[in-house]
C-alpha cells in the first residue's frame, strides 16, 4: 500500500489528536514492543544489550507469547543475507512485559548495508470461533555495523 505524504501527515495528526488528551497513551509504533538497542555502532564480536518494554503493547492488546530477534537487511537486501538470528526469549512469568539481556555479534560475513535488530513479537488472538492462535509482528531498531 502506497500512502501518499497528505494522507500520512493526515494519519499522524490523528493519531496525536487521538494521545493528547491522555499523558500515557500509547503510540501504536510500540503495538508489538518498544525496544532499545545499545550500543547501536557495532563490529563482530562486539557485544550489546537488548531491552524490550511490553508495556504499551499490552495496553494495545498484544501480550507475547515468544519474542525472536534477528540482525535483518529490510531494504535492498543483495538476496544473500538471511536474518540472522540472535535470540529466541520467552519472557518470565513474574515480569512478562519486560525484557533485558545481553548477546554478541555474530562473526558474520557483513556488507556495507542499512542493518537493523529486528524484534518478531509472537501473540495470540483470538479467532470467529472464539478459539485462540498466534501471529507475528515485527519492530526493526536501525544499527550500524562496522
Ligand atoms: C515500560 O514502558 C512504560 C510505558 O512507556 C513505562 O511507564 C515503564 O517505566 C517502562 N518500564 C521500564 C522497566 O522501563
Ligand atoms: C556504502 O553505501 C553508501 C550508501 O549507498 C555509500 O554512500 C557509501 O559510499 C558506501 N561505502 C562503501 C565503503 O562502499
Amino acid at each position: 500500500m502506497q500512502l501518499s505524504f497528505s494522507t500520512a501527515l493526515a494519519t499522524l495528526a490523528a493519531v496525536f489528536a487521538a494521545a493528547t488528551p491522555a499523558a500515557a497513551a500509547c503510540a501504536e509504533a510500540s503495538r508489538f514492543g518498544d525496544v532499545i538497542v545499545s550500543p547501536t555502532s557495532l563490529s563482530p564480536g562486539d557485544t550489546f544489550t537488548i531491552t524490550a518494554n511490553f508495556t504499551c503493547a499490552a495496553q494495545l492488546g498484544v501480550n507475547p507469547q515468544y519474542t525472536d530477534y534477528y540482525i535483518e537487511v529490510p531494504v535492498n537486501n543483495n538476496g544473500h543475507e538471511p536474518p540472522i538470528l540472535l535470540a529466541r526469549r520467552t519472557l518470565d512469568p513474574n515480569s512478562p512485559l519486560f525484557d533485558q539481556f545481553t548477546v554478541q555479534l555474530p562473526y558474520s560475513y557483513y556488507f556495507n548495508a542499512s542493518y537493523v535488530v529486528m524484534l518478531d513479537t509472537t501473540y495470540p488472538v483470538t479467532g470467529t470461533d472464539g478459539s485462540s492462535y498466534s501471529v507475528v509482528g515485527g519492530v526493526e531498531t536501525p544499527i550500524t555495523i562496522l
